[in-house]
């Protein structure tokens, strides 16, 4: 089968389509994939550079963190599926392959009014949105949500999400442009932060956000971007607010107050999808098949798709998505 394969882990020019061996036959609860789509996700810049090796048992050098595509071979025990199903999913690597095996509890099916490139645009994206704002921060209907990086890929998942429930939403973005289009899919307040060290203003930052919010702290922040703004992040939350963290863009290291926490009683949480347990993805897949993927199938929710590559294009699609210039998805074709 045709694989993204990494030569040598650095740039770009090292990724290459590359016939590997096709996966063993199905056993047991698992599911032979062919795969249609796929997306590219930070992880797979990180890890075609070396930074970010695969969970033990999947590929070293095939990239890939999530899939839509035809159920072809099933194993003796699942009860779920069928050849022909179509079906996506989440994997901790390997999914910009033309087959993948998958346990049956990673997979939803794709409602009938996506395509296989749409529905590729959505599993990592929701299934890390949805469980981080509403399963790790337990964001609630009355409660105001910050997003840092809201035109990136889950950013704007999380955005819908909130949106869908009626919740105030507040986006930060380095680029305005960004923040316009995000207005448009109901974004009630955007913040530029490009050209400005909130962290060295951590509570100029806090006063903005309480002016664009009836002067209350932030209930929830989703922090996809990292260290930069942590201290601006502190500042800006409500009593009993909670921090969670899911990206570390702009680093990974910040200095922590802990009387700033006690007082005011917050949560910080972090959160990371691919080195979880077979169990735990499990639930998150079943709370995405629940909670999300009926808001697809009425229309309620969208995938954000900013850009389709075919599987070729793999090196163009590493660049575009490193300019930080993209809103929303990459999609690879098979
Ligand atoms: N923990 C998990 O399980 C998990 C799962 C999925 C993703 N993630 C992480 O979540 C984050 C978002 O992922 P994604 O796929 O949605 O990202 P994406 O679509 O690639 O967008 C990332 C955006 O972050 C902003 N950004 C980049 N570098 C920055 C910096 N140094 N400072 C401030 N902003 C910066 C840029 O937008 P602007 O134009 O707005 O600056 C960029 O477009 C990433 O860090 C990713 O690794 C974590």
């Amino acid at each position: 089968m045709k694989a993204v394969y990494v030569k040598e882990f650095g740039g770009a020019e090292n990724l290459e389509l590359r016939e590997v061996e096709n996966p063993p036959r199905t056993a047991g609860k698992e599911v032979l994939v062919n795969v249609k789509a796929s997306a590219l996700n930070r992880a797979d810049l990180l890890q075609r550079k070396g930074f970010y090796p695969a969970p033990e048992g999947f590929p070293e050098r095939i990239l890939g963190l999530e899939f839509a595509g035809e159920v072809s071979e099933i194993g003796a025990e699942v009860a779920n599926f069928n050849p022909g199903d179509r079906v996506f999913g989440i994997t901790a690597g390997g999914a910009q392959a033309e087959f993948l095996l998958s346990d049956e509890s990673l997979l939803a099916s794709i409602p009938e009014n996506l395509s296989f490139t749409e529905a590729a645009a959505v599993p990592e994206a929701f299934i890390t949105a949805h469980d981080a704002i509403f399963t790790n921060a337990r964001l609630k209907e009355n409660e105001t949500l910050m997003i840092h990086a809201v035109g990136s890929g889950v950013g704007l998942a999380a955005l819908q999400l909130a949106k869908a429930r009626n919740i105030k939403v507040i986006g930060t973005s380095r680029t305005a442009d960004k923040l316009e289009k995000c207005e448009k899919l109901g974004l009630d307040f955007g913040i530029v932060t490009g050209g400005v060290s909130f962290d060295a203003n951590p509570k100029i930052f806090a006063e903005l956000v309480q002016h664009l919010n009836a002067e209350k702290g932030i209930d929830v922040i989703l922090d996809l971007v990292g260290a930069a703004y942590f201290q601006a992040n502190l500042e800006s939350l409500n009593l009993k607010g909670r921090l969670i963290l899911v990206g570390t863009t702009s680093g990974a290291k910040a200095e922590l107050n802990f009387s700033q926490v006690m007082s005011k009683r917050l949560k910080i949480i972090g959160t990371v999808l691919r080195s979880r347990a077979g169990g735990e993805k499990a639930e998150a897949t079943a709370a995405f098949a629940a909670e999300v993927v009926p808001l697809l199938a009425d229309g309620t929710l969208k995938p954000n798709i900013d850009q389709i590559f075919k599987i070729e294009e793999i090196q163009k699609a590493h660049e575009y998505l490193e300019s930080n210039a993209s809103f929303g998805k990459v999609v690879l074709e098979f």
